[in-house]
Order: structure tokens, then sequence, then C-alpha cells
């Protein structure tokens, strides 16, 4: 049976942060301070004034987003329910579950936003219509 993921299992992670004069560090290990193995990343930068970016949700991947530069907002939805999560630190992911939906926009000039991912790019993993997506949910 697939797990039925709602907005409640998503939620900002406080990465480690070790301060230093000479500049902050901040890791992140797969399966510890994500709960999922690692296996892809990727990033937006160079993203125009005014641009949405997602608009999907993900059957099966688990993702961790984090603003590396600059700022931007995450708006999640599972159908039922919508919050925004305005992310703006470089030690604070929002951990995305499946089945949620997704889109993020308000990004602030020179914002680089990475994603990392428990697989591989899989176009069957997306769904890519909003009604088609909250019909499969109620439907699970
Ligand atoms: P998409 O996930 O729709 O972008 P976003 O959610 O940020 O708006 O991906 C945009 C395009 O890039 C699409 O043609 C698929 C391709 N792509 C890859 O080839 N590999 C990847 O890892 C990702 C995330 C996207």
């Amino acid at each position: 049976m697939i797990a039925k993921y709602s907005l409640s299992d998503c939620k900002v992670i406080l990465l480690p942060k070790i301060a230093d004069p000479r500049g902050n560090l901040t890791f992140i290990e797969g399966e510890r301070h994500v709960p999922f193995a690692i296996r892809r990343v990727y990033y937006l930068y160079d993203v125009p004034g005014g641009a949405e970016r997602g608009g999907h949700a993900h059957k099966a991947l688990h993702q961790l987003i984090v603003a590396m530069s600059g700022s931007f907002d995450v708006v999640l939805d599972d159908g039922a329910e919508r919050k925004r999560f305005p992310l703006n630190r470089s030690y604070a992911g929002l951990y995305v579950c499946p089945m949620i939906w997704r889109a993020i926009d308000n990004f602030s000039s020179g914002s680089v936003c990475m994603v990392l991912a428990s697989n591989r790019y899989e176009e069957d993993d997306y769904h890519r219509n909003y009604a088609e997506y909250v019909n499969v949910r109620s439907n699970s």
C-alpha cells in the first residue's frame, strides 16, 4: 500500500552549522540529516524576477529544498491544505515528501535554489496536472 503523505509530513530541517569567523560551513548527510539517501542534486539559478518554478508533485521522490543564496518561497499543497514556506537561510532546508504539490515563487535577485533528491530524474515520477493529482490523492 502507498503511504498517504500529507502536508504535516513536510517540515523545515535545521542543518548543522559550523560557525567560523572565516565563513560558516553546513553539511548534509543522507539518511542522517535528511530522511532519505541522496541520489541527485540539482539547482535553479539565474531565475528572472516574477518567475514561478515547480507546479507539480512527485509520486515517490523525497526532496530537500535549500536557499543556498538569496530567498524564495515554496508553496506546498496536499489537495486539502496549502502552506507557504519562506526560505532564506543556507542552513535550513524544507523536506518535501512524495505526493505533495509544490510551486516556488518570490525569488530574490541572484538567489540559488538547491534540491537534494532521493532518486534520479524520471519524468514518469511527476504529476504535472493539478486536477489529476488531486483525483489520484482522493482515490488512494
Ligand atoms: P522541472 O522539474 O519541471 O523544473 P521545475 O520544477 O524546477 O520548474 O524540470 C524542468 C526541465 O528540466 C524538464 O524538461 C526536465 C528537466 N530536468 C532534468 O532533465 N533533470 C532533472 O534532474 C530535473 C530536475 C529536471
